[in-house]
């Protein structure tokens, strides 16, 4: 049995798999998330690690806890957490989310340069990324900066409770812009940049690689053999990647989470000349290009929660009935937006309603408005020469039916559905298999394990409606970006 953790924003999800790939059982559990000044986003490290031994708890209670023989993660990434010399947590941890770094970014890309950075780390600065908070750390708490021992990403920090072991791997590192991509190694250049030496730094190792086994202590409490062996395990994107079997060569995997990402698999690697895209290691040994939104499934909980005060997502899409049409546009920059604008500052909103325009409209324009948010990312790797025709989806807003057949139809690609959505958890109970020897290589287990089952196809009437929509959709931005400035 092999135990997948995805350590997420909102929730940890834990999901037991056999050896075959079955998905025996998937537990979930909540944390807080803290907004402590306006663009800032932190959680607590402690709550992580509670939630996650009291989620593996439940996973395996019932069953065999002997045949348990791997543990493994896909985590949020970019999160900074700082560890002093006694393994304390120094200060919440600052999310992927997080934009207060924009001076650091803007010190990063304007006066180091992004040719110098993506010479270093084959990427530029962007608000959410680790090195920026580093040095935001250095300038305005130097008190806890001088404290540092240890930096970790956040399922990092589980696998050294679980396991002792300071190790991450090279798709999560890849976040940080502290890791030189192509060769796979810190970067010195970006060490000496943000201040820190290497043993701050885990030890890096590929995704499918063994870290350690559980501490006896843990495997006590977790009634767990102590055997039990810690696999590096991946960033979430690159974990939910591998459990929808986007690995190899020119795959597509677009995940509909808290954040909206487009990942493209890719055996060689390769720089987007503006760096729109980020290009990192993927966990499967190879590279991938990918466009992350700050803002996907999180509009749609926002919009149904916050405002029209409903859980009940399915009821309020059950009201859209014109697919394409529809006068209402909404930006989807809550939390500002990374890929493409790279603007920490910008704000969400709606334009062009009228008298009569309904509740199902805006709930409407609020999932075009995300999906062609992420079409911007798409048409930076299509103008790069991509050929992207089809795609994989996972993540939360992949449950909906409806938001899927947008997405067919405003990117014009075909979408496979996959057995289970769930991308990240799956992904990493495959790499914990791979890390246990049970399948050769992640690209094997991929084979074996992620079956299609269903091909939502654009309509192409449809396509062209959308076209039209998005058309205008991409003047917004440039015009109103000034006013967050
Ligand atoms: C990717 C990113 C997000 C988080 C979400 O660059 O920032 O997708 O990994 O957990």
């Amino acid at each position: 049995l092999y135990i997948g953790v995805d350590l997420g924003t909102s929730a940890v999800k834990l999901l037991l798999m056999d050896e075959t790939g079955d998905i025996k059982k998937i537990v979930s559990r909540e944390y807080p998330l803290f907004f402590p000044h306006p663009g800032w986003s932190e959680q607590k490290p402690e709550d992580w690690f509670t939630q996650s031994v009291e989620g593996i708890q439940e996973l395996t209670a019932g069953c065999d806890k002997s045949q348990v023989a791997g543990i493994s993660f896909g985590g949020q990434m970019h999160g900074l957490v700082v560890l002093d010399g006694a393994d304390r947590v120094i200060r919440p941890a600052i999310l992927w989310n997080d934009g207060r770094t924009g001076e650091e970014t803007d010190y990063l890309n304007q006066v180091i340069g992004k040719e110098k950075l993506s010479e270093y780390t084959a990427n530029i600065a962007f608000a959410g990324f680790t090195a920026p908070k580093i040095l935001w750390m250095k300038k305005n708490e130097p008190e806890n900066f001088a404290k540092i021992v240890k930096i970790m990403l956040p399922k990092d920090y589980l696998a050294y409770r679980l396991s002792g072991s300071f190790c991450t791997d090279v798709s999560d590192a890849s976040g940080m812009l502290l890791m030189d991509v192509k060769n796979r190694c810190w970067s010195k250049e970006m060490l000496d940049i943000c201040g820190i030496t290497e043993d701050m730094l885990p030890k890096l190792y590929e995704s499918y690689e063994v870290v350690g086994t559980l501490k006896e202590d843990i495997a006590k409490e977790l009634g767990l053999p102590a055997t039990v062996k810690i696999i590096a395990g991946a960033g979430d994107n690159a974990a939910a990647a591998v459990g929808t079997g986007t690995v190899g060569d020119g795959m597509c995997n677009i995940s509909l989470g808290t954040s909206g990402t487009i990942f493209i698999s890719s055996k060689d690697f390769g720089v987007d000349e503006n760096n729109a895209l980020h290009s990192f290691a993927h966990a499967d040994g190879n590279y991938h290009l990918m466009g992350c939104m700050l803002s996907a499934a999180s509009c749609n909980k926002w919009w149904n929660e916050e405002i029209l005060k409903t859980k009940d997502f399915a009821a309020e899409q059950a009201g859209i009935t014109k697919l394409g049409e529809n006068n209402v546009f909404y930006l989807p920059y809550l939390m500002g937006e990374r890929s493409p604008h790279n603007d920490p500052k910008v704000r969400a909103m709606f334009m062009g309603m009228s008298m009569d325009t309904t509740r199902a409209d805006m709930t409407q324009a609020v999932l075009e408005g995300v999906t062609f948010g992420l079409r911007d990312s798409l048409e930076v790797a299509r103008g790069l020469g991509i050929n992207i025709e089809r795609t994989r989806i996972c993540g939360g807003g992949a449950k909906s039916p409806l938001w899927k057949k947008m997405v067919a139809n405003i990117m014009n690609l075909k979408v496979d559905v996959i057995e289970s959505e769930e991308g990240p958890a799956l992904g990493g109970a495959m790499l914990a298999a791979v890390g246990c020897g049970e399948y050769p290589d992640v690209e094997t287990a991929a084979a074996k394990i992620v079956k299609v089952i269903d091909t939502v196809e654009p309509e192409p009437g449809l396509v062209a409606k959308y076209e039209e929509r998005y058309q205008k959709f991409k003047r917004i931005y440039p015009t109103v970006k000034d006013l967050y400035q």
